[in-house]
């Protein structure tokens, strides 16, 4: 079977990844780029300063998804960018979207824009950032903004990307921009407060859009899938477990306020006194229509019933791959998540990023051969199929990424792309992956292969 007629074949990236033009003398700073100046933070010392160059370069760049065939690209706006001070509008900023979204037009393909993947204008976290509750204001501002300039072009929106990573990581961990560690109490706050931004979102681009404006949201928290798939008490559990809040990987902690306008009992339960006191008006807020379910998905975990009513995570079976992050590769969190997701929301489902990183690079002839991220993707890619077989409403799939970029605190070292980047000269050179990605959306996912010598690992 193919995959269903205007299924969305795309490509992902961000803003802070790939533009470059940021930072010391352009006038633009976000938080990332101050995390980057803090000592021994990134592995390699680098920063997103220069990145992919895409700000000089996206022209070229759009040619290169035009060759592989993309029917879809999706792209994050940059809030420092457009709204460098947090308060007024930068025409710069706003020209070299207006620059890239026609591009993208002229091209055939549509743009996804996420207005948050992680770069906030520095100006606002000297405000205090998501601790501080009238970020909500200055985010509707910039939404307005964008909405005002790009609805009639841009009608599909992801709000934001992944809050649990600027949110947990960013304030609790410190691992992420703005890099504050900070008692649960106060992350808390600022869990609420990103909901909140979420929902104004969406609330002004429906002022703005009309009968085919799409918005959704980047929603990710760890994953789980049963240890045996014949075993109904392990798919019981590794559903529970998906939207059980424990920590800050909760998938459900971010989902359920944005669809069903409240928190899980279980967020409740596991912070207990440290919950915020939630104002039934700010769910309310929240909980905005939303037009598909986003998500990312790279791995799950895998768990099992103990036979008593509880769960317990198991180690992968024997011979499971790892990519070069080191990340286990489980095709089958491709078709148990979404299928999960979609039970529990009952929306159509899109994946907003896949991928896998790699670690091939040129030979003498200038070639990639990233072998594994061809396996990677017929085998992610059959397990959607296999979802979408069995009944879910799977609209789309972008693979993560287009371009080698700036993996955050891993610097240039980990490598995402379907096009390799050299980041002393900038030459891009698509890889095998990229090849095939275009044959698999030529023939609309027909030569998707499903298996390979790792069948027998399903469910791992
Ligand atoms: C993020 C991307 C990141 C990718 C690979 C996702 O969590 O949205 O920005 O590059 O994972 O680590």
């Amino acid at each position: 079977m193919s995959f269903p007629e205007n299924f969305v074949w795309g490509a992902a990236a961000a803003s802070y990844q790939i533009e470059g033009n940021t930072g010391e003398g352009t006038g633009v700073t976000s938080i990332w780029d101050e995390f980057c100046r803090q000592p021994d933070i990134i592995f390699d010392k680098s920063s997103g300063a220069v990145a992919c160059d895409h700000f000089h370069r996206y022209a070229d760049d759009v040619q290169l998804m035009v060759a592989l065939g993309l029917k879809a690209y999706r792209l994050s706006f940059s809030w420092a960018r457009i709204m460098p001070d947090g308060e007024n509008v930068s025409e710069p900023g706003m020209a070299f979207y207006d620059k890239l979204i026609d591009e993208l037009l002229a091209g055939h393909i549509t743009p996804y824009v996420t207005l948050y993947h992680w770069d906030m204008p520095h100006a606002l976290q000297l405000k205090g950032g998501y601790l501080n509750r009238e970020i909500v204001r200055y985010f509707e501002k910039y939404v307005e903004a964008v909405a005002k300039r790009f609805s009639q072009r841009v009608k599909h929106w992801v709000t934001v990307n992944e809050p649990i990573n600027y949110i947990c990581c960013g304030y609790w961990t410190g691992s992420h921009a703005p890099g504050w560690k900070l008692p649960i109490r106060d992350v808390l706050h600022g869990w609420h407060h990103a909901l909140l931004c979420h929902g104004a979102a969406v609330k002004i681009l429906r002022r703005y859009g009309d009968a085919g404006t799409q918005i959704g949201a980047a929603i990710t928290g760890w994953g789980y899938i049963p240890a045996d798939e014949n075993n109904s008490a392990d798919i019981e559990a590794a559903r529970r477990k998906n939207f059980e809040c424990e920590k800050f990987r909760s998938i459900a902690g971010w989902a359920d306020p944005m669809i069903f306008g409240a928190y899980p009992d279980s967020w409740y339960k596991f912070w207990g006194k440290d919950t915020p006191k939630v104002d039934p008006a700010d769910m309310k807020m929240i909980a905005q229509k939303l037009d598909y379910f986003g998500t990312n998905i790279y791995f799950a975990h895998t768990c099992r019933a103990t036979g008593d009513g509880r769960m317990e995570l198991v180690n992968p079976p024997i011979n499971t791959p790892r990519s070069a992050a080191n990340w286990p590769i489980t095709p089958a969190a491709m078709r148990w998540l979404p299928t999960f997701y979609f039970e529990r929301y009952k929306l159509p489902v899109i994946i907003l990023e896949n991928g896998i990183c790699d670690a091939e690079f040129p030979d003498r002839e200038g070639r990639v051969h990233d072998a594994c991220r061809v396996n990677h993707m017929h085998l992610y890619l059959g397990e959607l199929r296999k979802a979408i077989e069995s009944g879910v409403d799977i609209r789309g799939y972008f693979h993560w990424s287009l371009l080698d970029n700036f993996e955050w605190i891993e610097g240039y070292t980990r490598r995402f792309g379907l096009i390799h980047v050299d980041h002393k000269t900038q030459k891009r050179t698509p890889k095998d992956s990229a090849q095939v990605y275009r044959e698999i959306i030529r023939s609309n996912g027909a030569i998707v292969a499903g298996e390979s010598g790792m069948a027998g690992e399903r469910g791992a």
